[in-house]
């Protein structure tokens, strides 16, 4: 079945067909990455005489647990059914055949800003300045969206050909109540992005955390590294807390003091002081660059279409989510993948390393817990 929006597919009994992703126009290339939940390929869909570049995210739902299956899955599909936004990834259309899904998706040419840092360097704070910016618009149009999405990193950052980042990366995302602010109690986030008040796993503002993460963020494109250690969970939270970290030494010489200004003021540790979209949009550092101080037409048009988005919608879409009656859920949710728990992932992850100091928090790829428990008071062996 179909679960997605190209107007141009045909019927379900086409799709029982082996060959159904040929037969529709798609052709699966070349492997990119191996995700968290499945694997990412480049891909292209014909249509008469147009060739579209595109990737695709292939998802097993049988490979994968039966959380992500029950839980985020859907959310990540009724999400990115309904965003559209100039820096963001646009999504082409969502297929799936039996247990596996195909997200197909822009397929943008760079990479991601991870590996652009690890090929090219720290980035110069102009360059910084144009993608933060882009950035924290994507993040605006999302929070005004009522949308949260909780896994803001360089890895979900992706670059086109011409030099425009894109924010990608849904897995985590969810609707969340305007009414409500600690909408979120669900430990989920990339560690090095994650922010104190999630740290402690109590019910947290996801829209106050993901500004955290873009502060981890500018700060990673600006030093090419981590921020804070991510070895050791109480080690790490104690110097956001005590706002224990700083700019390598070679580049603190160099960034301007406004940018200085703008990371202590997105990494502060007191969720309500932190700087808001707005500050961050009008801060002195954005408006050193004269040619970002006014929005641009798109991102314009695209912050007004979300804020004449009926708000209604949302909460029809969270309603059918906890009544376990998305679509995705219906066809999805019969079928028993197989369970990691989350333990399990949480080892797996720390247990290749349980030294108390990481030599210097370097740069590598993140990888993403979901966990409910209290992380900082577990007497276990991964603190
Ligand atoms: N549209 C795309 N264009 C280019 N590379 C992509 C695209 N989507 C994903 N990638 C690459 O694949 C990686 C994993 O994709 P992502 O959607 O983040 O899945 P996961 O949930 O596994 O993290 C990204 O970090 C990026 O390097
Ligand atoms: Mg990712």
């Amino acid at each position: 079945m179909f679960l997605f929006f190209n107007k141009t597919m045909k019927s379900n009994k086409q799709l029982s067909k082996t060959n159904v992703l040929k037969s529709e126009g798609y052709i699966i290339l070349d492997h990119i990455s191996n995700g968290s939940y499945g694997e990412v390929c480049h891909a292209k869909y014909i249509q008469e005489e147009k060739e579209l570049n595109l990737v695709v995210k292939i998802i097993d739902t049988k490979q994968t647990s039966k959380e992500y299956v029950s839980k985020f899955l859907p959310r990540e599909l009724d999400v990115i059914r309904q965003i559209n936004h100039p820096y963001i990834i646009y999504t082409h259309s969502i297929l799936q055949k039996k247990a596996v899904l195909f997200v197909f998706m822009a397929f943008a040419e760079r990479g991601d800003v991870l590996q652009y840092i690890i090929d090219h360097g720290p980035l110069t704070e102009n360059q910084a300045r144009i993608w933060f910016r882009q950035l924290t618009l994507a993040v605006q149009y999302l929070h005004t969206m009522e949308i949260v999405h909780r896994d803001i990193k360089c890895e979900n950052i992706l670059i086109t050909e011409h030099y425009t980042v894109k924010l990608t990366d849904f897995g985590f995302s969810k609707f969340v109540k305007s009414s409500k602010k600690l909408n979120c109690n669900t430990y989920c986030c990339s560690l090095g992005y994650a922010s104190p008040e999630i740290l402690t796993t109590r019910p947290y503002d996801g829209k106050i955390s993901d500004i955290w993460s873009l502060g981890v963020v500018l700060y990673v494109m600006l030093n090419k590294k981590m921020p804070f250690n991510r070895k050791n969970i109480k080690l790490m939270y104690k110097q956001q807390v005590k706002r224990d970290w700083e700019h390598q030494p070679s580049i603190e010489k160099i960034i301007s003091e406004n940018v200085k200004i703008c990371i202590d003021s997105i990494l502060q540790p007191e969720p309500r002081k932190r700087w808001t979209l707005d500050k961050i949009l009008n801060s002195d550092w954005i408006q050193m660059n004269q040619k970002l101080v006014k929005m641009t037409e798109q991102e314009s048009f695209a912050l007004i279409e979300a804020l004449n988005q009926d708000k209604t919608i949302h909460q029809k879409h969270l309603k059918k989510i906890k009544a376990n009656k998305s679509d995705t859920q219906q066809i999805l949710g019969k079928r028993s993948p197989r369970f990691f728990s989350i333990t399990q992932q949480l080892e797996s992850i720390f247990s290749s390393n349980r030294e108390t100091n990481e030599s210097k928090y370097m740069l590598k790829r993140s990888e993403r817990i979901v966990h409910t428990d209290n992380l900082l008071n577990k007497n276990n062996d991964i603190i």
